[in-house]
């Protein structure tokens, strides 16, 4: 069976004080967790080590939003791999469409960003997705398969996980209806050497359409942006219910 992960993306949400408030009001939401799933917070830079101090003994996972390809070096502002790791980080996020969008990502830097990652020993999360006017020309496919066939160059398939997260849905309440989800999802999956790679839904998800969402065969997990930012919410996602 293909594992489900659930992850939040707090992106650039959180000071250290808020995260703690957040694990306070969270982790009591966790006891009866059902263990086919995994609870992944992707946190900003600053709140990675004193998280992953407090999440010893938890099923909560720590992940990063970016991560170099260089080990080390003369990159302003970026960050290496084993610093990730040094503190207990087990996933990253890679090519985020916010990332894509403002700071200059491409396939090829996305596909060295996910090389060495797993060369570190993270799961990197492959983010690709449309945008609405990429959709209403009938671009899905093919964008989305270029994506994939570029960022996937080298890359091992056994250790990722990939997010499908239609831009025009992400902040706005617009989710991407659940069966055209699973749709994409499913030619995604076509595209793959490994059919067990879990692939995330991200995009508007919230605590009244994850079950749908869930149900959906093809889905194996999301990638919640605003909704994992309040300890209730995202509670509700994370146990989400078999429909
Ligand atoms: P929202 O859940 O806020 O739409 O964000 C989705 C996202 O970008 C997750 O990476």
């Amino acid at each position: 069976m293909r594992k489900k992960v659930i992850a939040g993306n707090w992106k650039m949400y959180k000071t250290q004080a808020e995260a703690a408030e957040f694990l306070e009001g969270f982790i009591p939401h966790l006891e009866d967790t059902p263990d086919d799933r995994e609870v992944v917070l992707c946190v900003p830079f600053t709140d990675l080590a004193i998280m992953s101090q407090s999440l010893h003994g938890s099923i909560i996972r720590l992940g990063a939003q970016n991560v170099h390809w260089e080990t080390s070096g003369a990159f302003t502002g970026e960050i290496a791999a084993p610093m990730l790791t040094e503190v207990g980080v087990r996933y990253v996020i890679i090519g985020h469409s916010e990332r894509r969008q403002y700071f200059g990502e491409t396939d090829e830097t996305v596909n060295l960003r996910l090389k060495a990652a797993q060369n570190a020993g993270l799961i990197p999360i492959l983010c690709v997705g449309e945008t609405k006017q990429q959709r209403d020309q009938g671009e899905t496919e093919s964008l989305i398969s270029s994506q994939l066939k570029a960022g996937l160059v080298g890359v091992d398939q056994t250790n990722l996980v990939i997010a499908y997260e239609p831009i025009w849905a992400i902040g706005t309440g617009d989710t991407c209806e659940s069966k055209e989800a699973n749709r994409v999802i499913g030619l995604i999956r076509s595209q793959l050497s490994n059919p067990d790679v879990p692939i995330q839904y991200g995009g508007s998800v919230k605590p009244d359409n994850i079950d749908e969402i869930m149900a959906q065969p093809e889905i194996d997990g999301a990638l919640v942006g605003g909704a994992s930012l309040q300890p209730a919410s995202f509670a509700r996602i994370v146990n989400y219910q078999k429909v």
